[in-house]
């Protein structure tokens, strides 16, 4: 039985308002684009209501796909003077316009949920498209974000993991030299409160990433080998980790005996590999830096996606249960990004605290098949109470439970529909 019917329709009228035709803005005015993996999470409410439109959600973000593999970030598709920085900035020459960095691989997984829920002929020439553009980018990964040959994904800008201002990345973002920053306006801060966005130090270092980007031409084999910010994200690690599962079965339906070997192996390494990132004082997997190898030690709402990625042995999982008792002391809601007490913590502050339900998804899913159903219906439960609370919004205070960032938001009425409104 569906939890609330008022809330179901608010929903699907915000995914329906979102829908600029093929595509979904995550909210209006913020984000005026097309974003990678929201479009993912997106298709997944579309899909309750209709299906055929979740679909041209996804092949409308594949259809931007670069040659080399990298699905793009975000895709201009139309003019919006609303949003720093925009096309001219990116300067990528791609038609569509389409920024130079990518986003968390989500996509397989939600392609695989889609086509087993509606149970479509594999051979079908959309899945074929679909499955092919998912491998072709998770090869790109694999090429140009493993430095390590370990498995997991290198990002070479705070923005690709979704996580924007996470304070995982603090240490490495302030070694990244601003002096030559071209001046800019930021639009973001016109939108929403400032004090729910990073701040303008931490913006100027964004800038100058995405600079080294364009100096380079978008050459990712220059960027990933000497660009200014290279961190191993413990999120984009497990997703692609899961990922590669998902796509491994549609490349078994398929019958792409090759594919399935390989990704066989790319799974294999990454299960071993993914131990790079435990951090035993912190009692979590955190981000590392690539080039330093420290470890940010920090506890994140991304470090419980292990279970997402079916990671860990007994003694992990303990201590991230423990961690996330933990949290249960400080947050009123889970699934807060930072715990209180850390550094920089702040519940309004974008991913600073906020809880954001995507992540809170992934987390709880993986929670539940991995038998910790108990936490898996407290995320889930407390997730329902956000929206009941304040509404649709971007983010949530894991404190006070108020509305942060964007209001209307697709994703979260997307998450909605799909998962904690039922
Ligand atoms: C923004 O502009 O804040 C976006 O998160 C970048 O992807």
């Amino acid at each position: 039985m569906r939890r609330n019917p008022d809330l179901d329709r608010q929903a699907r009228e915000i995914l329906v308002r979102n829908d600029r035709g093929g595509y979904t803005v995550p909210t209006h005015g913020l984000y005026p684009f097309q974003w990678n993996w929201d479009s993912a999470f997106v298709a997944l409410g579309f899909a309750t209501l209709d299906r055929e439109r979740a679909w041209q959600e996804i092949e409308t973000l594949v259809s931007a796909q670069w040659e080399d593999g990298m699905i793009p970030h975000i895709i201009f598709h139309q003019h919006d003077e609303g949003y720093f920085p925009g096309p001219e900035v990116w300067g990528t020459g791609r038609i569509p316009a389409t920024s130079g960095i990518t986003q968390p691989p989500v996509l397989a997984t939600v392609v695989r949920q889609i086509w087993e829920s509606e149970g479509a002929d594999p051979a079908c020439v959309r899945m074929q498209r679909l499955y092919r553009a998912c491998l072709a980018s998770h090869r790109w990964f694999h090429t140009y974000r493993d430095p390590l040959g370990n498995g997991l994904v290198m990002v070479t800008h705070n923005w690709e993991t979704g996580r924007d201002n996470s304070s995982e990345w603090d240490d490495a973002l302030g070694r990244v030299d601003t002096s030559e920053v071209v001046p800019y306006q930021r639009r973001d801060t016109g939108h929403v409160d400032a004090a729910m966005r990073p701040k303008q130090e931490e913006y100027d270092r964004y800038v100058a990433i995405l600079q080294f980007g364009k100096a380079s031409g978008w050459n990712h084999r220059t960027i990933a080998d000497e660009g200014p910010f290279r961190m191993v994200d413990v999120g984009m690690s497990m997703e692609l980790l899961r990922a590669n599962r998902d796509l491994l079965v549609l490349a078994e339906a398929l019958g792409d005996a090759d594919a399935a070997t390989e990704l066989r192996g790319r799974i294999a390494l990454s299960e071993e590999g993914i131990d790079w990132l435990w951090n035993e004082e912190a009692g979590a997997y955190c981000s590392r830096d690539a080039t330093t190898h420290e470890s940010s030690g920090l506890v994140t709402n991304a470090s419980f996606l292990a279970f997402y990625a079916g990671v860990g042995n007994a003694h992990q999982r303990a201590r991230l249960i423990e961690a996330l008792q933990r949290l249960t002391g400080s947050a009123r809601y889970l699934l807060p990004s930072l715990e209180a007490g850390s550094r920089a913590y702040d519940h309004r502050r974008y991913w600073r605290g906020p809880v954001w339900l995507v992540v809170s998804y992934m987390a709880a899913i993986g929670l539940a098949e991995q038998g910790y159903t108990e936490w898996a219906n407290r995320i889930r439960e407390d997730s329902a109470r956000l929206i009941e609370r304040s509404g649709f919004y971007e983010s949530f205070s894991p404190e006070t439970g108020e509305g942060s960032g964007g209001p209307a938001f697709s994703w979260t009425a997307a998450m909605w529909l799909a998962w904690c409104g039922q």
